[in-house]
């Protein structure tokens, strides 16, 4: 498929959910306000891959990123409540130790780059297109 429809309604704050577009996770998770206020209170000039928090979302409690870490592609742990997070609360990746923020960026570990971003649009206040 081209695109994928995601109903973000049921998805209450604190919890993500990951969905397949061309044949790939897609993590989208509901932020707190505390996860949003600590993906923006670290200076962006400290990130390996500098991005503002701002830069990455759409709507401030809404991310959406790629679930494939930027290693060697291994699919990172964070998206069960369950699961480890990291040392920043956001995406552990168990391959090689690589530890994603709450907006995504890769803080610590091997991986090079920040979670990606893919194109993404709401087409209604609880609705989001990917692709
Ligand atoms: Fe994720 Fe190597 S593939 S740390």
């Amino acid at each position: 498929l081209a695109s994928t429809e995601v109903d973000l309604a049921p998805i209450v704050e604190g919890q993500a959910v990951t969905v397949m577009w061309r044949g790939k996770p897609v993590f989208v998770r509901h932020r707190s306000a505390a996860e949003i206020t600590s993906a923006r209170e670290v200076p962006v000039s400290q990130l390996p891959d500098p991005a503002p928090d701002q830069a990455r979302v759409q709507k401030d409690q809404w991310l959406v990123v790629l679930g494939v870490c930027t290693h060697l592609g291994c699919v990172p742990l964070g998206q069960k409540p369950t699961d480890a997070r990291g040392d920043y609360g956001g995406w552990f990746c168990p391959c090689h130790g690589s530890h994603y923020d709450t907006a995504g960026r890769i803080r610590k570990g091997p991986a090079p780059r920040n979670l990606e971003v893919p194109q993404y649009a709401f087409t209604s206040d609880t609705k989001i297109r990917i692709g």
